[in-house]
């Protein structure tokens, strides 16, 4: 087998934003980010005392949450255990799960669904007002809460955008575009920039100044050409958490979500998510012949782990050469009551899935990495904590078990409150004056990163593949530049280069298959890769990997 050496990717930028910021708020926490992690963080901070400021990219509900359709994973029938969904768990996450971390996810989980619907989440109930609970795939038991049949996210969204809202002493700042960390002189978090389009003195790039900094700013499906995220999903606390030195973990783990319904060749963009309720509710995948293909492949056929499925389909359409397989709802009991988003988004397609079959397709849909936490989701940067999607705090290993992604956010947040009541340094830290900006990635590139993250670092990849995409990326980072002028469009495209070099180099490195990670080259999962691979930008603006064995912690005290 003949092995091609990834390029490696140097040049990437240091810092997006122009050292001297044009306004200042202040605030003891400042949450970046505004879903189901950012709007928990900022709910637990304000019962422990704390002032909040929470910055968002552009409506609070524009972010991942409400999109969320299956539901919520927690342990509430006493026929089902909190060891049976760390099992679940651990199964799916493919050897790369941290152990403490899925304990805490496990047993919290439950109490902090409670907590959500005591601050007002209206659940779906049988007509005893028991919570009604199904089943998604790699779940041995039924334990997912959802809302208005397949539209959890919205409420959930909806709850806590109502009770942040209702509470004076947090300040909500949207179509506010997250930059650059400051820091101390002991590099201790001391705020961000942001650029702002507001109106009156918030205007333009601008600095929100705190004694903790949270970043909640989701994933980073939009560095492919096709995911079910929404546009804002474009990996900017990554990038940031990176540019600051933070280290990153698990990048190569992206989740490509199996059945986002196929809405014909070349689309680009958000696609429309066709939930795993639907197949926890009797749905079943067929090829164009009608066979029912995941019965060979899985004991638990449809409701086999995420990964399994995906790949199960890809290699149909590799087959068959076609570009989706079919979902077969028709005999889902009242599948357009149950199913109300999914039905609207079939019928605008012109299928109707109580009577048709709905062409389905795998989709980028979650990074199970992200920046490295502990369990008080603390970063390895002081005063820097990162919550959600964004964070990697090791439940979700090699892929994540479905819907225990808002779940992770429920939990983590409230243990980012404790950790902030506890420990804020008493006084608003000094910040030093930040570095000169960096070249930005000229808006027209990004179709380069998405089409070639699309192309080469997909649902399956190769040695030789994954060397091409890190060439392209890196000949991007050596042509950023001086005169591309700063705005939304040039930091977007820069963060996403960034995330994309990142998650490139670690998909490079790891040369097995595991979880979500596919090697066409490397087949097999190999006990010696059972390793984190930890990335860091250096003060260079090179991409550096190293190998973390499972349950070494990276995060030191501070
Ligand atoms: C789905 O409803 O299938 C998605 C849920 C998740 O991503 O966990």
């Amino acid at each position: 087998m003949t092995t091609v050496a990834a390029a490696p990717v140097t040049g990437l930028p240091l810092r997006l934003s122009a050292p001297e910021p044009g306004w200042e708020l202040t605030a003891d926490v400042c949450v970046v980010g505004s879903g189901v992690a950012g709007l928990c963080v900022a709910l637990h901070a304000r019962a422990a005392g704390l002032s909040v400021a929470v910055v968002t990219k552009v409506r609070a509900d524009a972010g991942s949450t409400r999109w969320a359709q299956g539901g919520i994973a927690a342990v509430l029938d006493p026929t089902d255990s909190p060891e049976a969904h760390a099992r679940d768990t651990e199964v799916a996450g493919v050897g790369l799960c941290e152990t403490a971390a899925v304990d805490v996810l496990v047993h919290e989980g439950p109490g902090r669904l409670r907590q959500l619907i005591e601050w007002g989440a209206a659940f779906d109930r049988d007509p005893s007002g028991r919570l009604l609970l199904t089943r998604e795939g790699g779940h041995s038991a039924d334990r997912i809460v959802h809302a208005g049949g397949d539209a959890t996210g919205s409420e959930v969204q909806r709850t806590l955008q109502d009770a942040v809202r209702a509470d004076p002493l947090v300040t909500l700042v949207e179509h506010a575009m997250v930059l650059d960390l400051l820091t101390d002189a002991d590099g201790r978090a001391a705020g961000v920039t942001l650029h702002v389009l507001g109106e009156g003195s918030a205007d333009g790039v601008g600095a929100v100044r705190a004694r903790a900094v949270v970043l909640a700013t989701g994933g980073m499906g939009q560095v492919y050409a096709a995911t079910t995220n929404p546009s804002v999903s474009t990996g900017d606390g990554v990038a940031l958490g990176l540019r600051a030195g933070a280290v990153a973990t698990d990048l190569e783990f992206v989740q490509f979500h199996p059945t986002s319904l196929w809405l014909g060749p070349g689309v680009r963009g958000q696609q429309p998510l066709v939930s795993e309720a639907l197949r926890g509710e009797g749905a079943v995948l067929r090829d164009g012949t009608g066979e029912r293909f995941m019965l060979g492949v899985h004991p638990m056929a449809e409701l086999a782990p995420r990964d399994v499925v995906a790949k199960a389909i890809t290699g149909v359409q590799l087959r068959d050469g076609v570009p989706h397989v079919w979902l077969d709802a028709r005999e889902v009991p009242r599948v357009a009551e149950r199913f109300p988003t999914i039905t609207a988004s079939c019928r605008s397609a012109g299928i109707d899935p109580a009577t048709d079959l709905v062409p389905v397709t795998p989709a980028a849909h979650y990074a199970s990495g992200g920046l490295v936490t502990d369990l008080a989701g603390r970063t390895t940067v002081p005063g820097l904590y990162a919550c959600g999607e964004v964070a990697c705090t090791g439940v979700h290993g090699a892929n994540r078990l479905a819907s225990n992604s808002l779940l992770e956010g429920l939990v983590f947040a409230a243990r980012i409150g404790a950790e902030l009541a506890r420990a804020l340094p008493p006084a608003m830290p000094a910040v030093v004056a930040p570095a000169v900006p960096s070249g930005l990635l000229d808006p027209a590139g990004r179709r380069e990163v998405t089409d070639t993250m699309s192309a080469r670092v997909g649902a399956l990849r190769s040695g030789a593949g994954l060397a091409e995409a890190t060439g392209r990326l890196a000949a991007l980072a050596a042509g950023l530049g001086p005169e591309v002028p700063p705005g939304v469009a040039g930091w977007e495209a820069t963060d996403l280069l960034t995330v994309a070099a990142a998650l490139a180099t670690a998909a490079a490195a790891r040369e097995e298959t595991r979880g979500c990670h596919w090697r066409e080259d490397h087949p097999g999962t190999e006990e010696a890769w059972r390793v984190h691979l930890d990335l860091r930008l250096d003060r260079d603006g090179a991409l550096t990997v190293a190998r973390r064995p499972v349950g070494t912690p990276v995060v030191p005290p501070w």
